[in-house]
């Protein structure tokens, strides 16, 4: 079918301007700061931002599950808000004690590793705000961190708000994304502080092996820099749970790792803003006076609703994996249906597949606003995952089968139409 593809018909740039991007005649526009005025929206919450203005888009852009959080913390907050005549009061900007022994004993549980509940826990308002504080502390200007390529976008838009410079490791898609160990030794500088983990990844679904996470800790330590590792995804690992390996499980590295989680996918608490972090006491006593700039505490009632979701039974994690499981053979199974148009390599954990384009187009961007604008579907464009995205869109499957299904008919219409 791609033979008969000559040209996808490019939309008009200006259509699909966004606030952030649109030139505003105000004599006060000097006053951005150059950090700010440099950095790019997230090409996720464009396409997001951009499907709600155009209405009746099938959206497969943004990784936000479908669930609702699950009952047990629905109504345990409810009680709660009714019983707690603290819960509309700030907290320590670390978290609430009583919480973060629980996460200490979480911890111990998942990775059998004891961690110490006030030096080494702080409650934060998720991962991406647990990143922000982290780079925040650490980057100097010119500071170099090292990402996967691809990467998950928002770590790339993070490094440079801070005067960073991401250092791209890139993964070989030819075979099936692993990454190489001789290529990151040789992007090891004196200036690296800290390379970022997230396995299984996102984008790509891929799941870094033992001996990879290994040899990537035994090189920070070799060097001196931080692993940070962003853990929203590590329950939705379909029959791949034996692949899967948790750097911060290991004792000798525990002085230069920090271990982040996130309750937004496993726990549907995305709108909660909720994440813990295990970090060393040294960095500890450093990111304590950032987030309580940013923003005192994580929100009262977020750390409650924390307490209720670890101390419950969470039932929900297996239904939610057996259902993106479900959905992850559907995707599959459309895309098989389109091997003119897309190429992928079948995901290994998380919710996301990252087919390569295969047709012909101008850039990822590109392509993604022509499919919104004229199929009415939402895909992120791979370039926003780094260079060796471009060529590629993530395609998230968290959404409903209808919405997965409607997407590919009408991808199917699109280009059966071309
Ligand atoms: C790798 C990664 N980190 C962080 C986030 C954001 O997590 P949170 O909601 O905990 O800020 C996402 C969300 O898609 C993600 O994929």
């Amino acid at each position: 079918m791609h033979n008969k593809i000559t040209d996808i018909e490019p939309v008009k740039l200006q259509d699909s301007l966004m606030t952030h991007e649109k030139s505003y005649d105000s004599t006060y526009t000097g006053l951005i700061a150059n950090y700010a005025a440099d950095i790019r929206m997230s090409a996720i919450k464009e396409m997001a931002m951009l499907s709600a203005q155009l209405g009746d888009v099938a959206s497969l852009t943004w990784g936000l599950p479908s669930f609702r959080t699950p009952e047990y913390i629905r109504h345990g907050i409810i009680k709660q808000l009714a019983d707690d005549e603290d819960i509309g009061k700030y907290a320590l900007p670390d978290g609430l004690k009583d919480l973060r022994s629980i996460v200490a004993r979480q911890h111990r549980l998942s990775v059998g590793v004891d961690v110490e509940a006030d030096d080494q826990v702080m409650i934060t308002a998720g991962n991406m705000q647990a990143m922000s504080s982290l780079l925040h502390a650490i980057v100097n200007p010119g500071d170099e961190i090292i990402l996967t390529d691809p990467c998950f976008s928002s770590h790339i838009q993070q490094v440079k708000l801070y005067g960073g410079k991401p250092v791209y490791w890139p993964l070989d898609e030819a075979n099936d994304w692993v990454p190489d160990m001789d290529v990151l030794s040789t992007l090891v500088s004196n200036n690296t502080k800290a390379i970022v983990i997230v396995s299984p990844s996102n984008p790509t679904g891929k799941i870094f092996g033992q001996q990879t996470l290994m040899a990537i800790g035994e090189l920070a330590r070799e060097h001196g820099f931080l692993i940070l590792i962003d853990d929203p995804y590590s329950y939705f690992l379909y029959e791949n749970r034996q692949k899967y390996f948790n750097l911060a499980s290991v004792p000798e590295f525990s002085e230069n790792t920090v271990y982040m989680f996130s309750f937004s996918k496993a726990y549907a608490m995305s709108g909660w803003r909720l994440g813990y972090m295990i970090l060393p006491a040294w960095l500890k006593a450093q990111i304590i006076k950032i987030h309580d700039l940013n923003m005192i505490c994580t929100p009262r009632i977020s750390q409650v609703a924390a307490k209720i979701a670890l101390t419950g039974e969470p039932y929900h994690i297996k239904e939610f994996e057996a259902i993106f499981a479900r959905r992850r053979a559907l995707i599959c199974q459309r895309l098989d249906n389109m091997p003119d148009i897309f190429g992928y390599i079948k995901p290994q954990g998380a919710y996301y597949v990252f087919p390569k384009i295969r047709v012909k187009h101008n850039n990822a961007h590109d392509f993604c606003l022509d499919v919104l604008y004229q199929a009415k579907v939402a895909l992120t464009p791979g370039s926003a995952f780094g260079p060796s995205g471009e060529g590629h869109v993530r395609m998230a499957y968290c959404v409903s089968d209808e919405t997965i299904n409607m997407a590919f008919d009408r991808l199917e219409n699109y280009f059966a139409g071309i």
